[in-house]
């Protein structure tokens, strides 16, 4: 894969030629990507090629589905591999985070939505908790508009809001990698503006990946771009080589939307 062999920081997740079933179906068709960190990877693919199911595969969320399972193949997290059995699960959550397409703030205060990560790893230390609940609404573009309403009800929020509000709790332990499932589709284009500009913030500090239909919120935001295509990626590449000279014929005609 073009990119990544040249670089000299390792990937921070790798996928090694894996295979991904939902019982006896095959989702996921020997996937081999290496993401590189502080970029933002966009996932890209006609619906049900398998975005949601490759992202998922990353923090192990796939594990909630009892048919599902890797039937070849490895997922590496920080050249660890996320099915050894001294994996613990919580946290493989904490260091891969996500934020899912329709937000999904728990009906609790704007500061306990924050703090609630920190509070299952165990944190009590109130000075630490408010340190750690402005930082990462600073870093979600959140405290000017909310530092007075902290204690407000999050569910009062406007979708917008609520949407970075769960990329604030998501980042608020510190995860190497953000994974983002079509986190603007439900909201109306400033909303979506606002998070394209924080996507472009975090890749300072995190590694994120994204998932998206929407071809120009690709380009807008992400350095690379995999396409998916039945469950085949089908070429990964820098989304502005892509974009502008796909290798691929399916990938042009996705990109062009002549797709049949
Ligand atoms: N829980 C599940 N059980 C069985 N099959 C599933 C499950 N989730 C997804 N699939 C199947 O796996 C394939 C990939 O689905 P996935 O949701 O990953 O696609 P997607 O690219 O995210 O689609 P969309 O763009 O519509 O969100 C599809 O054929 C889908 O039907
Ligand atoms: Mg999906």
């Amino acid at each position: 894969m073009p990119p990544q062999e040249s670089n000299a920081t390792p990937p921070v997740v790798e996928i090694r030629e894996m295979d991904f079933a939902y019982g006896d179906k095959i989702a996921l068709h020997q996937i081999q990507l290496a993401v590189e960190k502080h970029r933002v990877t966009a996932l890209i693919g006609p619906s049900g090629c398998g975005k949601s199911t490759l992202l998922r595969c990353i923090n192990r969320m796939n594990d909630r589905v009892p048919s599902a399972r890797i039937a070849r193949g490895a997922v590496l997290v920080k050249g660890k591999n996320i099915h050894d059995p001294d994996v613990d699960l919580t946290q493989l959550r904490k260091q891969v985070g996500m934020v899912f397409q329709k937000s999904n703030p728990f009906p609790k205060t704007i500061y306990e939505n924050v703090a609630y990560g920190l509070r299952v790893h165990g944190e009590k230390d109130g000075q630490i908790l408010d340190a750690a609940v402005e930082h990462a609404l600073r870093q979600a573009a959140l405290w000017d508009e909310l530092k007075d309403r902290l204690n407000d009800h999050a569910l009062g929020l406007s979708g917008g809001q609520q949407q970075r509000l769960c990329i604030a709790r998501a980042i608020a332990t510190h995860p190497d990698v953000l994974l983002m499932d079509e986190p603007c589709s439900a909201l109306d284009p400033i909303a979506t503006l606002k998070i394209e500009e924080l996507i472009h913030q975090l890749a300072h500090d995190y590694t994120v990946i994204i998932v998206t239909h929407n071809m120009q919120q690709a380009v807008r935001v992400s350095h690379y771009t995999a396409f998916l295509h039945l469950g085949k990626l089908i070429e990964f590449g820098e989304t502005e080589h892509m974009f502008n000279k796909p290798r691929e014929k399916l990938t042009e005609s996705y990109l062009r939307g002549t797709f049949s």
